[in-house]
């Protein structure tokens, strides 16, 4: 099995402020980690849940994979990351077994995380992103 956790799931929303907003005034739940990846055109805010996150997600500009999400199918769940102990293992895994993925090779993520994204039509439905998490560099 290579999968050990559920790494976050991905909301795409319009409004990061007033979604933040709405899952602290909900749940009580704060943000741990933010950040803006600008080659995704991307700002996340990330809510811990015991050891995986729920990661909220605006785009930054018109083009951005989740203002085209919004257009086509309005704000909601974007995608699930898988956790992985080797990106590159799952990755040949997943393509072995068929799917397609979006990245031609695991790539830097938020977090200092490897990620490789996989299409939605090739594993029933699902915009798949596997996740490896890497030792942080000291400071
Ligand atoms: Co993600």
């Amino acid at each position: 099995m290579l999968l050990t956790e559920i790494d976050h799931i991905a909301v795409a929303v319009k409004d990061l402020e007033a979604a933040i907003a709405h899952y602290r005034q909900a749940f009580g739940a704060e943000v741990c980690h933010r950040e803006v990846v600008e080659k995704d055109g991307v700002e996340e805010a990330l809510l811990k849940v015991a050891d995986s996150y729920i990661q909220l997600t605006r785009a930054t500009r018109p083009d951005s994979p989740i203002a085209r999400s919004i257009e086509k199918r309005g704000e909601g769940l974007h995608h699930v990351g898988y956790r992985v102990a080797d990106c590159q293992q799952a990755y040949d895994a997943m393509v072995a077994a068929g799917a397609t993925p979006i990245d031609p090779a695991p790539r830097p993520g938020s977090r200092g995380t490897t990620v490789a994204f996989f299409h939605p039509k090739t594993s029933f439905g699902t915009l798949i992103e596997l996740v490896q998490e890497n030792p942080t560099p000291a400071h």
